[in-house]
């Protein structure tokens, strides 16, 4: 059943969330990274299951765990599975907001296999979906969202990584007259927030990690926003071996359905730190309490579902000790 599947995949990212939040502000980020890989690989081990990681943390030589082609799960439907069990290491490192334990999945073979590179991104939510463009400019992009969301371009918050090589995009961004929401990592929830309301985030623009851009786009497939994006090689040699892992498009327009080839996916994601869009993992004396979304476009459902995890149920994360 679809909503069996759905709460066995959520204990998934709460067995990530609930290992890394231990980490929180220890500033140690790579030891918060490796708790929630542990504690995500461990929870596929009852996830029945035959999954494919297609976007994962790295290629098989490089990670001993959720390497890209690794399969999970004890078997059952196939299906492919986007991971960041640690998405925003930084931000849980120094106790800041929105890192986020992240999956996405799909049936077999509709997940891009996006490479470890840049994709130049655009995201906003289902109001304004079909306004943006990732050829657009950035004053294009952001004069047609206040437009479809009925603002004043001054009334617009835009999402943007704070990166030197936004520079000029930022100063595009404030010309036009919109503010910005400068983040300093983790634009899986910078992208998904332009589609939840309250987070203030009306629009997401620049350039950041791939693999995440596959996720953000199952997000935004199951809510009805639009994700677009394009590549962004770093060298020919980055942009040669996409070619050998057999990439789609690798010079053009990234579609959602490019990324997301389905309208059966599902994105969920579990609080890591405190945030806008989701509270962190809460540690107390009996258990610990975890914030999740769980979006499904097949029963095109989103559901926020704190779950509490009593003393006994420690199986699922890694303790510090
Ligand atoms: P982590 O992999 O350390 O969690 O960082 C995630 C992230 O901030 C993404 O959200 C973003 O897409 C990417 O890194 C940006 O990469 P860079 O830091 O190289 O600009």
């Amino acid at each position: 059943m679809r909503s069996t599947r759905i709460v066995e995949m959520l204990e998934v990212t709460e067995a990530a969330a609930l290992a890394a939040g231990r980490w929180m502000g220890k500033g140690d980020k790579h030891a918060a990274d490796d708790a929630a890989v542990q504690g995500m690989r461990k929870a596929f081990e009852e996830v029945d299951i035959s999954g494919t990681v297609v976007i994962g943390e790295g290629e098989r030589d490089e990670a001993p765990m959720l390497y890209i082609g690794e399969k999970v799960g004890r078997g059952g439907e196939e299906i492919d599975i986007a991971v960041d069990p640690l998405e925003g290491t930084n931000l849980t490192a120094a106790g800041q907001p929105n890192s986020l334990a992240v999956l996405a999945f799909g049936p077999k073979g509709t997940l891009l296999h996006a490479p470890d590179t840049y994709m130049n991104k655009v995201a906003v939510g289902p109001a304004a979906a079909d306004v943006v463009h990732i050829d657009a400019t950035p004053t294009e992009n952001v004069r047609a969202v206040a437009k479809a969301l009925d603002r004043d371009v001054e009334d617009l918050v835009v999402c943007i990584l704070d990166r030197d090589r936004h520079k000029d995009l930022i100063a595009e961004v404030r010309a036009a007259g919109a503010r910005i929401r400068l983040i300093s990592d983790g634009d899986v929830f910078g992208a998904v927030a332009t589609a939840i309301e309250g987070t203030g985030i009306h629009l997401y623009l620049g350039i950041g990690a791939a693999p995440e851009g596959v996720l953000a786009c199952a997000a935004m497939k199951c809510i009805g926003g639009c994700f677009m994006g394009r590549f962004a090689w770093r060298s020919p040699e980055e942009k040669a071996r996409a070619v050998d892992m057999g990439t789609c498009n690798i010079d053009g327009v990234l579609t959602m359905d490019c990324l997301v080839n389905t309208d059966e996916t599902a994105f969920i994601a579990t609080g890591v730190t405190d945030g806008e869009m989701l509270k962190g993992v809460r540690y107390f004396g009996q258990g610990a309490r975890t914030h999740s979304v769980a979006m499904d476009s097949k029963t095109r459902t989103v559901r926020f579902i704190e779950t509490v995890y009593r003393t006994g149920a420690e199986k699922f994360w890694v303790r510090m000790d």
